[in-house]
């Protein structure tokens, strides 16, 4: 290990001597991890790093920039659509996607290595149980789809077939994700196709352009963005493991979207056919203003454009027939290649830039008191995954319909949007209704019907409960044999126990 001496001197290089101000006052333990932190921060690294926060910190604050005027929307024909789209179409994609599947070349990738700061728990997202009658974690959930998807497809074509689980963590997450996994058992999965890597972590770094202690001997870490993937996937071997395996396609999703179509057939099916590189689900947005990012072109490039990068008038710009022009909202949803991968983490990787997150960090201040900041005070850098499609030789999108596939868990109850209750009954929402396709009536529990209800009101819970295991329907298939001319008593849990 370095010395102190030696540390110092690469601190000076790097402008961040004050990293060492509180050594005097160190226990033996407390310098030495202090020094293990500091000899992984390369002088030259550290130093660019945080003149760069500084600066993207210093323009972000001034007039964001606007790409109004360099937005197309793009060819219609890049886009495919469950709504718009022909059912035999549908169908024939949907096929192809379960024959690769069946065939082992498509693997699932979980982005977890986020700290969840809007959610505000001290463990992993994916470890969050957003109330179901059953109480299954978002973790649990999507082991199930992945055994579900396996059997179906294993069905379809008499095979036995593996979907292999790669899950991106950071420093904060691998270990909880870890022990969560073996306390379940893999929740039923093969360990050896559940592989979990680690992301690299950056310092934050305060609005003076200098890196944050966060204790007198520990400095303020933050997972590199989930663009971090790209790095992750070189530093860990990942591609060399996918290759190994056969892995040819590659679904990469966020952990927090309670209704996420893992390895969804039908979108690998019509990648597949399209020949694609690179692809991304998109929901219609709910409104024209709605703060998430659209998929369009910029400069003849696709990309996704962050809602603070459009004007309120591009924003609300609609078609002759009146859809909005700019109307494909990211929902972190991605296919990839193996092949494309490769290209991007071996050689494009450093061409990906960084994207400036103001946060609230944790520090100790001038007197060594640990404060907890009320308004954000630190620059984090972070890259998006997203930021590869620029890079694609063949993009395409498919437009999914959000009630069936995007739920995703941002916030704490106190929240409006986006919080565990909406998780909740966006998928308790979705079960009723493949309860009621299927043919099954509800009662309440002194046997009286409950009336059925088509609309779906976001903040209401629907009038039955019903949860219906991810081990029986993956997306609501297979359920006229369980429910068909059956009166349920609500709330009622369809699971393999049961049936
Ligand atoms: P978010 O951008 O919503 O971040 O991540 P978050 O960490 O979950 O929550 P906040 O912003 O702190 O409240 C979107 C997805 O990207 C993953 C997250 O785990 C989530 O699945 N992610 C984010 C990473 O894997 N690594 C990162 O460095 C950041």
């Amino acid at each position: 290990m370095q010395c102190e001496a030696e540390v110092r001197r690469r601190l000076q290089e790097a402008g961040q001597e004050q990293l060492l101000r509180f050594w005097a006052e160190l226990s033996a333990g407390q310098r030495e991890s202090l020094l293990e932190e500091l000899q992984l921060l390369e002088p030259g690294e550290l130093r660019e790093h945080c003149r760069r926060a500084q600066e993207a910190y210093r323009e972000e604050s001034s007039a964001p920039q606007r790409l109004d005027h360099r937005m197309s929307p793009g060819h219609p024909d890049y886009m495919g659509s469950v709504r718009r789209s022909p059912p035999e179409q549908l169908q024939t994609w949907e096929e192809e996607g379960f024959r690769q599947i069946s065939q082992d070349r498509v693997a699932v990738l979980l982005l977890a290595g986020g700290q969840g700061t809007r959610l505000g728990v001290t463990y992993p997202k994916g470890m969050y149980n957003v109330g179901l009658p059953s109480g299954k974690t978002l973790y649990q959930i999507q082991a199930e789809r992945i055994r579900r998807l396996q059997h179906l497809a294993g069905e379809k074509y008499s095979t036995r077939c593996t979907v292999p689980w790669y899950i991106m963590t950071s420093e904060f997450t691998l270990n909880p994700t870890q022990k969560f996994f073996e306390a379940h058992d893999f929740f039923g999965i093969d360990r050896a196709d559940v592989v979990m890597f680690e992301q690299r972590m950056l310092p934050a770094v305060g609005f003076d352009g200098k890196a944050i202690l966060e204790r007198k001997d520990k400095v303020a870490m933050a997972p590199d963005g989930n663009g971090g993937l790209y790095r992750a996937l070189a530093d860990n071997r990942i591609l060399e493991d996918m290759e190994a395996r056969g892995i040819a396609y590659i679904h990469v999703y966020c952990v927090d979207n309670i209704l996420v179509k893992m390895a969804d057939p039908t979108f690998v099916g019509f990648c597949v056919s399209k020949g694609a590189d690179c692809g991304a689900k998109v929901v219609e947005k709910s409104y024209p203003s709605e703060p998430v990012g659209v998929v369009c072109q910029v400069d003849g490039v696709y990309q996704v454009v962050e809602y603070s990068e459009i004007s309120p008038e591009t924003a609300e710009r609609h078609n002759p027939d009146g859809s909005l022009t700019y109307n494909a909202g990211n929902i972190c949803n991605h296919f990839f290649t193996l092949d494309f991968l490769k290209i991007m983490a071996r050689t494009l990787e450093p061409r990906l830039g960084y994207h400036v997150a103001i946060k609230k960090v944790p520090y100790v201040d001038a007197e060594g008191n640990l404060v907890k900041p009320v308004r954000p005070n630190g620059i984090k850098m972070e890259k998006f995954v997203f930021d590869v499609f620029q890079f694609a030789q063949n993009f395409v999108a498919f437009e999914v319909v959000r009630e069936e596939e995007f739920s995703p868990l941002k916030n704490a109850d106190t929240a409006d949007k986006d919080t565990p209750s909406t998780s909740r009954r966006a998928l308790l929402w979705q079960h009723y209704r493949w309860a009621l396709r299927a043919g099954a009536r509800f009662t309440d529990a002194s046997g009286c019907a409950i009336a059925e209800v088509s609309s779906v009101p976001e903040a209401e819970d629907p009038p039955a409960v019903c949860e219906i295991s991810p081990l029986i329907s993956y997306f609501g298939e297979g359920l006229d044999v369980h429910l068909n001319n059956r009166d349920l008593t609500s709330p009622f849990i369809l699971d393999i126990q049961g049936v």
